[in-house]
């Protein structure tokens, strides 16, 4: 498990009687060469001891947001930035409940609240407590934080009953990590390229032809590249929305622009055209503010289709290339057309005449359409979720 050699862990410890399991988890994770400092939850402390702890781990332990000497040495952001990677082990109910709803009322759900870095959650509970509607409504709040799940396994439980709420063991939960690591590392070397939201195309200084596009979806697509390790480049239309400075934002307004920027950023490796692009741009456009006349008639132009010349690139064309298709109607039909003729690896068809998905909703549901004449649909959910899957699905081409 090489990934996790020198890796800075903090191990959030809670109360739960699957507690005693991260001694084990600490001892692997110290195998494999981490530096390691914990925090334990008051309750944690009922299950294990801090000196026990901070004896396997050789490391600091933790347990109050509002100690003097702690504030002094390491507050909780200087913790939270310490680490490289946050394992909540075991994540009890009332720590999940309290991180969906964004607590910060102890040391641990504080260091979390206030992270930028991977976080882990390892659950364990009694079934009933697992399976209760709200755990579920909970976790789908997590999942869009980006955080991620270890388990729970279906076991017997040391409460006597049977079913899913076992606490993952630790050599799983270490290998998980070190794969999500190895993962991050190979990403690292790559390059990724992600358009998104619309275009404005000039009629006179004042006056340009748009669309609906809100880019909520491309800029989902490119945070959730650049979580995954990818050197990340967005090239944005217009647009409201922000991401991290660990993304190269390039703003433009035309698609002649967003061409020219496609093309400054070429090679990559891989390369997402979410944007809806003007298929046209006016011919002549005016210099000066157009007066008002009893008729006007604009003469369009065909804008340079981006998609096509990248993925039909002779030197350039990057190993996957994923186009997308907003349809009214016939989508299966004018999807399959679109991978065909463009060239794609990946056409990501969504039907845009329910108002409620897709073009400036913060819900999507689509059909991804592969080259092996496969077609895959993911149901309705938040942009955010749909660019993970969506990502995974890179992933797993890219192996
Ligand atoms: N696209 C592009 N450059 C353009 C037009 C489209 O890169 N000038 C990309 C979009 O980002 C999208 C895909 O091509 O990934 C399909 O866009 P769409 O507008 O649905 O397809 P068109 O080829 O324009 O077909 P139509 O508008 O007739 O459906």
């Amino acid at each position: 498990m090489k990934n996790l050699k020198d890796k800075k862990i903090l191990l959030i410890i809670c109360g739960g009687v699957a507690a005693y399991k991260s001694l084990e988890t600490i001892r692997i994770l110290k195998k494999c060469g981490c530096e390691i400092k914990s925090i334990l939850t008051s309750n944690a402390k009922k299950f294990v001891t801090p000196l026990s702890v901070a004896s396997l781990s050789r490391g600091k332990v933790y347990d109050d947001l509002f100690n003097v000497e702690n504030e002094s040495e390491m507050d909780h952001i200087a913790l939270s930035r310490w680490a490289d990677l946050i394992l909540v082990e075991p994540a009890t109910a009332n720590t999940i409940s309290k991180l969906a709803k964004g607590s910060s009322e102890d040391l641990a759900s504080t260091v979390i609240l206030a992270s930028n870095k991977p976080i882990f959650l390892v659950p364990a509970m009694n079934v009933r407590m697992w399976e209760h509607p709200s755990m579920k409504e909970n976790l789908e709040i997590l999942k869009t934080y980006s955080y991620k799940i270890i388990g729970p396994e279906i076991g017997e439980m040391a409460c006597g009953e049977y079913g899913e709420g076992k606490m993952t063991e630790p050599l799983d939960i270490v290998n998980t990590i070190n794969d999500y690591l190895f993962l991050i590392n190979k990403n690292n070397r790559l390059k990724a390229l992600v358009t998104a939201g619309p275009t404005h195309e000039y009629i006179d200084p004042v006056r340009f032809i748009t669309n609906k596009s809100s880019g909520k979806q491309g800029y989902e697509l490119a945070k959730s590249l650049s979580r995954n390790g990818f050197q990340t480049t967005l090239i944005s239309g217009p647009t409201n929305l922000k991401v991290d400075d660990e993304i190269k934002l390039i703003k433009v307004e035309t698609a002649e622009q967003m061409f020219k920027e496609t093309q400054k950023n070429l090679p990559v490796d891989v390369a997402i055209f979410s944007a809806a692009v003007a298929d046209f741009k006016v011919f002549e456009k005016s210099d000066i503010k157009i007066k008002k006349e009893d008729k006007l008639t604009i003469k369009l132009e065909k804008n340079v289709d981006i998609l096509n010349y990248v993925s039909n690139h002779n030197s350039m064309r990057p190993k996957l290339v994923i186009g997308f298709a907003a349809e009214t109607n016939n989508l299966e039909n004018n999807a399959e057309k679109k991978l065909k003729n463009k060239n794609c690896d990946m056409i990501i068809a969504n039907d845009v005449s329910d108002k409620n998905i897709g073009f400036d909703s913060d819900f999507n549901e689509v059909t991804i359409f592969y080259k092996n004449n496969k077609q895959e649909k993911l149901s309705s959910k938040n942009k955010m979720l749909i660019s993970e899957e969506i990502v995974e699905r890179i992933n797993n081409q890219l192996t």
